[in-house]
This record gives structure tokens, sequence and C-alpha cells, in this order.
């Protein structure tokens, strides 16, 4: 039996970053920037860290769908901007929120985080080692952007998207396929180069601004297209569905240009695709578990649809997964 997401939530913060924010003092534009990337605007979390973002969606999550957090008894969260390098944003959420009988860890996979952390959370609850998984996909971006580098400072975001694992009632609705992938050839074109052991935090590493994200966009962009494009594909084609069998795909938002590419490679119209970079820009592991609960929660999804979820990032992380949606439409929260 598969295991399934029985609850889902997400949060954002309040402060809207619009594209005219960088125009002020960066050479970049409000034309550039929706061209190029599909972005408008982004949240900023001003005080706080990426548990900050993850409790109020937990919060939510309880408070909607009547979960008793004391049945909870492990936490995932997926990100790469945690609290602390130890101890794990799992242990800092359980405490945020009071939780008791429950063990946990963070998993870094960049913006593929939600994907290796969900087929986790399901292989745990499928192998009966845990019952109820709490998996988070968060990132508080901006404790890692410079946001004097216009080439990155305009992609990121902050959010955080929570969902309850659990095992499904039908042995035909839940997870039921993935093909995860790691590179570590890709490493050099996207990495934080400072603040781990290979390269601890110095002066020097400071005034080289080797603590923000380092990125090399023109060859992200490419493996990212032929990467997400390639697992969506290989993932619909193994399970013998075409574009009329998938509801919707839900794709990493990194970039429109990206997103579109993995759409079209897979024949679907625009509207079975999940966008929402126009307004929260890339959030990292936060992206994909934010479409999913913006879609439910406006009554989008429905029990039985096929969605591929789908995402490339640092590492090179990428792959996709192929989710039964097992909740019933409950219309708006
Ligand atoms: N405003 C104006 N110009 C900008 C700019 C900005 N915010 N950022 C970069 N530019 C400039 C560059 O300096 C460059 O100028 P030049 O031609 O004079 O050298 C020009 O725009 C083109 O830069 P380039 O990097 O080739 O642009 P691009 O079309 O590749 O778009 C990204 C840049 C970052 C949007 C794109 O490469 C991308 O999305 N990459 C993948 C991101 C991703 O998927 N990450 C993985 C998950 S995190």
């Amino acid at each position: 039996m598969p295991a399934t997401i029985t609850a889902i939530s997400h949060f954002l913060p309040s402060d809207i970053i619009d594209n005219s924010y960088f125009e002020k003092y960066l050479d970049t534009s409000d034309e550039w920037i929706i061209a190029r990337t599909g972005i408008k605007e982004r949240r900023f979390l001003k005080e706080g860290a990426t548990s900050d973002l993850i409790v109020p969606a937990a919060q939510k999550l309880f408070k909607d769908y009547n979960i008793n957090p004391e049945e909870i008894d492990t936490i995932i969260v997926a990100t790469v901007t945690p609290d602390h390098m130890f101890p794990n944003t799992a242990a800092v959420v359980q405490h945020k929120l009071g939780m008791k009988n429950v063990w946990g860890f963070d998993i870094s996979a960049a913006c593929s985080g939600f994907l290796f952390a969900l087929r986790t959370a399901c292989s745990l609850v499928e192998s009966g080692t845990s019952k109820k998984v709490l998996l988070c996909g968060a990132d508080k971006m901006t404790s890692i952007m410079d946001l004097n580098d216009r080439a990155t400072a305009v992609l990121f975001g902050d959010g955080a998207g929570v969902c309850l694992i659990e095992m499904s009632d039908d042995p035909n609705m839940g997870l039921i396929d993935h093909i995860l992938h790691i590179d570590g050839d890709g490493g050099r074109y996207l990495k934080q180069i400072a603040g781990g052991s290979f390269k601890p935090a110095s002066h020097e590493t400071v005034d080289n601004k080797e603590h923000y994200i380092f990125q090399d966009g023109q060859n992200v962009f490419k493996a990212a297209v032929k990467g997400m494009a390639d697992v969506s594909v290989e993932i619909m084609e193994r399970n013998n569905l075409t574009h009329e069998d998938i509801a919707y795909l839900v794709p990493h938002q990194a970039n429109l240009r990206i997103i579109s590419a993995t759409a079209d490679r897979m024949g679907l119209n625009p509207e079975k695709v999940m966008i929402n970079i126009q307004k929260f820009g890339n959030t990292t592991a936060a992206t994909i578990p934010i479409c999913l609960s913006e879609w439910y929660s406006q009554g989008k999804i429905k029990k039985g649809d096929n969605i591929v979820l789908s995402g490339f990032g640092a590492g090179f992380t990428w792959g996709a997964i192929l989710l039964r949606w097992n909740m019933n439409q409950r219309g708006l929260i």
C-alpha cells in the first residue's frame, strides 16, 4: 500500500517585494525580470528564520484538519537555509510547536528538496517505521541572497509548505512512482561556496561574499530544461500516461521558461500546469508544496487526479514523482 498526502497547508510572509523595489537601486527592469523569469513579486521574511515560516504553516494545518500534533511521530524538513547547521530545523520546529514523542531530520537537496523528502517520508510510512510524518519544504532564501547582485537577487523569495503523510486507504492512490537523481558534477554551477567544512567562515569568505548563492545561470538553465523535461516525460511513459491522463504538472518554480519547456515536452495545455512564480518567485524547497496547497484550497484538485511533481536544483538534484491524489474535494478552507 502506498503512502499519501492527507493534509496540506502553506505560509508566506506578508511583505510583498515587487520588481520596482530592485529597479530603484540595481541596473535591472520590471520588463527584463518578467521576460527572463516570469517573476513579478516575491515575499521576504523580515524577522525570523526558516522555522518561523514552517511553524505558522503547521499551526494552520493542525487547525484546518483538526490534527492532534501529539499523534505525529516524525518531522522532516527539506531546506537549504536551516536555522542552524546544527541542531536540525526539525528539532527547532518540534520545540516551537511543543510536540512530544517525535523524531526527525533535515534533508538538503535544494530545489528538489521537497521531492526527495516526500519520497523519504512515504518510504518511512510504507515500511511501518512512521505512521504520521509532518513533511515541510521551507526556505528563507533572503538569508543567503546578495541583494546587490542583480543576477540572483530578483529570483528568490521566502516561504513554506507543509503536509501530513500517512498510509493510503487505497492501493491505487498516493505516491505511485518516483525518478530521483543526483549528479555532483553540477555542483560548480550552483552553490554556497563557504560556511561548510570545505571552506569555514572567515573574514576573507565574508569579504568575498562566499556565503551568498553563487549561480552560473546559463549552465543551470540548460541543465534544468533538459533534466526536468526528461524525467517528467519518462515518468509519464513508464506509467503509460498520456497528456490527457495527467490532471496537473507541479513544476519547481525557478523560471517560467523552464516550466514552459517541461510542459511542452509533456504535451500539456497551460491550464494543467501549476504556476505561481509570478507571485512568490523561487522559494526553493517550498515551491511545490505551496502550489499544491494553493490549488487544493481553491478546490481545483480532485480525488484520483494524476499529478506529476517535477524539480531541478543545486547538486545537481532533480526528479519527478507521480502522485494519485487521495483527498476529497473540500473547496476553500
Ligand atoms: N536585470 C537585467 N539584466 C540582467 C539581470 C537582471 N536582473 N540579471 C542578469 N542580467 C544580464 C546579465 O548580466 C547578462 O548581461 P550581458 O549579456 O551584458 O553579460 C544578460 O542579462 C544575460 O544574462 P544571462 O545569465 O545569460 O540571462 P538568462 O537569460 O540566462 O537569465 C536567469 C538568467 C538566472 C534568469 C536564468 O539563467 C535562469 O533562470 N537560470 C536557471 C535558474 C534555475 O533554474 N536555478 C535552479 C533552481 S534554484
